[in-house]
């Protein structure tokens, strides 16, 4: 499949098997922001090809007791939670520490060290998943409802990451205005705005899938961890320490800890070469996962009236259930 744009091979859509082709004629579609044409399915909005992915994924994968599964909504962190996860369980072979040069994370981007589930179903059928090293450890987007049902049977573990909404929103913003400049022209803030706020947009409705893993992190406290973005920045060493007791990592020193954060904070990780000059396989490059990094840097972009609007919404849908995210 090409690749010669920046738009990644998930979010073209020329590869679609004709069950998925006979499903999407049946199913609610919409021009979206970000998307050309977008489709809803078991409640959120995909492309045909992220559809294909998850599709796929629901039918082939078959998660094991000892697999790791990290989720997030897009430009809630998932760069940083990989680049986290994947130090601390892999600390006794690839030890974190400053002396050592050649740590993978060192030259290598994290979304190629951790494989994005729905992503590689799609762009890569033939990848053998089998072969990732035990604990495999992968991540995706997927709402807890599509989860493959192996995922939800077998034992292995979510770690869930959610971010305050808008500066997720914002994020968001930014990465498809360089990412899909064709899509987002006639969509200005106010409008994207309105999209989010209806849930009607790539991936969304963002409410549903926070709840969604919200809920199974109480039902479930040992099956599924729920952390934010903005507990990780503020205090990001208590919270490596809640990940490795909840993945049952056995002990770890505090100067591993310390050394965990070091490495993947946002300015060693977006000082990196491989983060600022690199490329993934589908042509996106590396250092468009890397913006500010910041908690409440939603200020720069949105107009009072504007925040106010997506806090109002959230406030609407998380009644009740708990759940108080800062920002
Ligand atoms: P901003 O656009 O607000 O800067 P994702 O990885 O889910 O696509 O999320 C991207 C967001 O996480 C971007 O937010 C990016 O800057 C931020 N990010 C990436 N690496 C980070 C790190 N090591 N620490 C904190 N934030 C990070």
């Amino acid at each position: 499949m090409s690749s010669s744009s920046s738009v990644p091979d998930y979010l073209r859509d020329d590869d679609l098997i004709q069950e998925t082709r006979d499903l999407i004629s049946s199913l609610p579609s919409e021009k979206g922001w970000l998307v050309s044409r977008m489709y809803q399915f078991q409640g959120r909005w995909h492309t045909e090809a992220l559809l294909q992915g998850i599709l796929n994924c629901q039918k082939d994968f078959e998660a094991q007791d000892s697999d790791i599964i990290l989720v997030t909504n897009p430009k809630s962190g998932t760069t940083w939670l990989k680049a986290l996860v994947f130090a601390l369980i892999n600390r006794q072979k690839f030890p974190v520490s400053s002396s050592s040069g050649n740590h993978p994370l060192l030259v290598t981007n994290p979304h190629l060290l951790v494989p994005f589930l729905e992503g590689v179903y799609y762009e890569s059928p033939d990848f053998d998943f089998s072969e990732l090293p035990s604990p495999r450890l992968m991540n995706t987007h997927i709402s807890h409802l599509s989860l493959p049902e192996s995922v939800k049977s077998s034992s292995c573990k979510i770690v869930y990451c959610c971010r305050n909404p808008k500066d997720m929103f914002v994020s968001l913003w930014h990465f498809g205005k360089k990412l899909a400049p064709e899509h987002t022209a006639d969509y200005p803030l106010e409008k994207a705005v309105e999209a989010f706020c209806e849930g009607k947009f790539i991936g969304g409705p963002f409410w549903d899938h926070v709840l969604e893993y919200w809920y199974a992190s109480r039902v479930n406290p040992n099956k599924v961890l729920f952390v934010t973005y903005e507990e990780l920045k503020k205090q990001t060493g208590v919270e490596i320490k809640r990940i490795a007791e909840f993945l049952g990592c056995g002990s770890i020193e505090e100067e591993e800890v310390r050394e965990i954060v070091k490495l993947c904070s946002f300015e060693s990780l977006s000082s990196l070469e491989i983060n600022r000059e690199g490329k993934l396989p589908n042509g996106i490059e590396t250092k468009a996962f890397f913006r500010k990094g910041e908690i409440g840097g939603w200020r720069d972009t949105l107009s009072e009236s504007l925040a106010e609007k997506i806090d109002r919404t959230i406030e609407e849908k998380f009644r009740g259930s708990g759940l108080k995210l800062s920002c």
